[in-house]
């Protein structure tokens, strides 16, 4: 019954967190593409690459739904990959759409016409293809009617937290929130587009004031998963146990994967 929860390195491991505390009974088989990571500055023909080759490994690995818990591959790669290339029997599910529901006030999975909601102004930050690919307005847009979207791209900022700099990663974000509130003075609220920006939450909150709601997506995605695997018992895959996948170096991503979630983490080759 395991689930896939794929990354393109470590960010997908708030992901993982938030879902493993919220079914604790399902076995969840994490693919960090550490190899290949960031793939935020990647064109979107070598995401749908590098991300339909991991979501087939954890297919082999018995994870008939696989979660993509990396923005940048949701934005890039995900409609490609659901309008040609997915089996009937697999499902493969991005990060996005659970923050936009809960943008927007709908129930998981409402796919009724879009309608004006309370939020008007909305800051994205993301990775730079995730903010060229458009995919956040699009599937707002969706849903929605009305609602003002500026983005900034924060250059840099996976790679300050990747390697573990969070003095860089502090500056680099006060200085995107200073480029985004120069475009957009007054955001009502703030989403966190790049599943490595939770770790920077406080700051983020602090750049932007008490006034701004900053949302994240790890819990989201989870009652969202938990939600959906109701819905769709059949989904859960025929794989038993937990695991830890990278196209890295274990030992060292072993090593900044315990230091980034605070608790040992033991990585095996994908
Ligand atoms: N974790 C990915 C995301 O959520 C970004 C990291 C990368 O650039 O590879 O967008």
């Amino acid at each position: 019954m395991a689930v896939g929860i794929f990354d393109s390195g470590l960010g997908g491991l708030t992901v993982l967190d938030a879902v493993s505390k919220r079914l604790p009974d399902v076995p969840f088989v994490y693919l960090g593409d550490n190899k290949h990571a960031p793939y935020g500055v990647r064109d979107a023909d070598d995401v749908y690459n590098l991300t339909c080759g991991a979501t087939e490994r954890l297919w082999d690995a018995g994870c008939d739904l696989v979660i993509l818990a990396c923005n940048t591959a949701s934005a890039a790669a995900l409609r490609r990959m659901q309008e040609s290339w997915i089996p009937r029997d697999k499902r493969v599910l991005g990060v996005f759409v659970p923050l936009i529901e809960a943008l927007t006030e709908r129930q998981w999975g409402d796919n009724s016409p879009p309608r004006e909601v309370a939020v008007q102004h909305v800051a994205l930050f993301a990775t730079p293809a995730t903010v060229r690919s458009r995919a956040f307005q699009r599937e707002l847009a969706f849903r929605a009617i009305g609602v003002d979207v500026e983005a900034q791209a924060c250059g840099g900022l996976v790679d300050a937290i990747e390697e573990g700099d969070m003095i860089l990663a502090e500056a680099l974000v006060r200085s995107h929130v200073d480029a985004l509130k120069r475009k957009m003075p007054t955001p009502q609220a703030a989403i966190l587009g790049c599943t490595h920006y939770p770790l920077m939450q406080e700051v983020f909150q602090d750049a932007l004031g008490p006034e701004v709601a900053v949302y994240s997506q790890a819990n989201l995605v989870a009652a969202s998963l938990a939600d959906y695997l109701d819905r769709h018992p059949n989904m859960h895959g025929s794989g038993q146990s937990a695991m830890f996948l990278t196209t890295g170096d274990p030992k060292r991503v072993s090593d900044h994967a315990t230091q980034f979630l605070r608790r040992r983490i033991q990585f095996e080759p994908a």
